[in-house]
């Protein structure tokens, strides 16, 4: 396969006729790797065969050549100057050439083949480049959707062990703590162990909020609607943050998995930023389906940030913005993120249903 920047680029070619022969107030000539002129001083032998130069490029005997005036009276698309090929990774990738007598054209054609050489050599190293970045990008972005995926996985498999063991075996000491503080007659004896029962109960409650942190069990039984207005309605009651709710969906409807998880778990950690940085007194959430895309926007008046210093800098070590994007990402769903200092922050998501 051919490789695509071996190809000349006829725009590029041109530019450098362009300079070289402003320059020189000579006519130059660009030929590609068929002896056909992609660039010219006089555009209209732009796409004509140079037949000195293509003759040499299909006998690949690669070398400079010049055309005297006398050559260029029988041969096509030719005019009398010093020709020098154009070399990339030991390939002949075209022929660039000056017109005028050898002594002036020589010099001048070589500078410029030296020249489009190097700048091709330098866009072969730019665009290995970025193929590299890409793919460490990719390969990023493939370790962070299986994390993500495994870490929900994980959370869901403790939830559940928390939720049907863990609680259970607490309710039951609870029940038998009772039970045997009812049984004991010496009062004090009868409050140690009603002191032992309320301490397992606060560890039931701290257990349960676990678990539903974890992975609340009404995401999964009742659906994204249900389990959010739960936990907006709780982080209500723990922050003094006014709440302006809009939710234009059916509480009872349900959408895949993982869009609910998707979307769940980026309004847990919007919301848990705007605890954390945002000082905000007010947010906004609405929730809402629009020609079979689901959106959903968080808005807050607090402090916002400056989103291109968060890019440059914390972008990979911070899985919290990072991670709402790639979850949305999971999903073939956009995301975009806008914040100013003084202005408020607001996520906007969008994941086609
Ligand atoms: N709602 C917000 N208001 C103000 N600043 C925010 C908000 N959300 C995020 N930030 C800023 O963006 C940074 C990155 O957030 P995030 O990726 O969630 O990481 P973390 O919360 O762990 O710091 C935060 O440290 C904070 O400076
Ligand atoms: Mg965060």
């Amino acid at each position: 396969m051919e490789n695509e920047y071996q190809r000349l680029d006829a725009k590029f070619a041109q530019s450098l006729v362009d300079i070289v022969a402003a320059e020189l107030n000579k006519n130059v000539n660009i030929l590609d790797d068929r002896g056909v002129i992609i660039a010219s001083f006089s555009r209209d032998r732009i796409g004509q065969v140079h037949e000195a130069g293509a003759r040499m490029l299909k006998a690949e005997m690669i070398k400079e050549f010049y055309v005297s005036e006398e050559d260029e009276l029988h041969l096509r698309g030719i005019r009398n100057g010093f020709n020098v090929p154009i070399m990339f990774e030991n390939k002949c990738v075209g022929v660039i050439g000056v017109t005028g007598d050898l002594k002036t054209a020589e010099p001048y054609a070589r500078l410029a083949a030296r020249f489009v050489e190097a700048n091709l050599q330098s866009n072969a190293r730019q665009e290995k480049l970025v193929g590299a970045l890409k793919e460490k990008e990719e390969l990023q972005s493939i370790f962070l959707n299986k994390i993500i995926r495994v870490q929900e996985e994980e959370r869901k498999k403790i939830s559940r062990e928390l939720h049907d063991e863990t609680s259970q075996s607490l309710t039951s000491i609870i029940v038998g703590l009772r039970i045997l503080a009812e049984q004991v007659q010496n009062s004090g004896e009868r409050e140690k162990i009603l002191q032992m029962r309320d301490l397992a109960l606060t560890t039931l409650e701290a257990v349960h909020d676990m678990a539903v942190q974890l992975r609340p069990v009404l995401l999964d039984d009742l659906g994204l609607v249900a389990a959010a207005q739960k936990y907006i309605a709780n982080y209500s009651k723990q922050y003094k943050i006014l709440m302006n709710i809009e939710f234009n969906i059916l509480s009872r409807e349900r959408f895949a998995t993982e869009v609910e998880i998707a979307l769940y778990r980026i309004l847990q950690e919007a919301l848990t930023n705007i605890v954390k940085h945002a000082g905000a007194t007010q947010v906004w959430v609405s929730l809402y389906k629009k020609q079979n895309k689901l959106i959903l926007i968080i808005n807050d008046n607090g402090v916002g940030f400056n989103l291109d210093l968060f890019k440059s800098t914390h972008s990979r070590t911070s899985l919290g913005i990072y991670g709402m994007g790639e979850r949305v990402s999971l999903v073939d769903g956009t995301f975009e993120i806008k914040s100013e200092i003084g202005q408020g922050t607001k996520i906007f998501v969008e994941i086609p249903l």
